[in-house]
Order: C-alpha cells, then structure tokens, then sequence
C-alpha cells in the first residue's frame, strides 16, 4: 500500500497524495498528470506506479 507521503515521482519530487489531488481534479490520464504535475516526463521511471494509481483511484471511484 501507498501513503500519502511516499514520492511516486522522484525526478519532480511529486508525492502519492499530491497525484492523488489532481486525478480527482480531473487530471485523470497520464497526460494530465504530465502537463500538471511534470511527473512521468523526465526518466519515466513512474509511469508504471502514475498508471498503477490512475487505475486504482478511477476504477474505486467509478465502482463506488
Ligand atoms: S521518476 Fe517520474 S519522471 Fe523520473
């Protein structure tokens, strides 16, 4: 499990919670997320993780 303080994006120093915020802004592909946050654009180390969360986050919501 991910905690709200763990660094997804390390190249932006972009924190679990802070993509968590933004997907529920509407940020809610890897797109968004890169034009908003800058995570998954340098190395691309957290794409994986950015789609694990996406996935997580939109599927609990849409089946909620
Ligand atoms: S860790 Fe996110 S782009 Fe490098």
């Amino acid at each position: 499990m991910r905690n709200n303080s763990d660094v997804i994006c390390h190249c932006e120093g972009v924190t679990y919670k802070e993509i968590e915020d933004a997907i529920k802004n509407g940020y809610d592909t890897l797109e968004k997320l890169g034009d908003h946050l800058n995570v998954g654009i340098a190395c691309g180390y957290c794409i994986e993780d950015l789609e694990e969360i996406l996935e997580e986050l939109i599927t609990g919501q849409s089946s909620a």
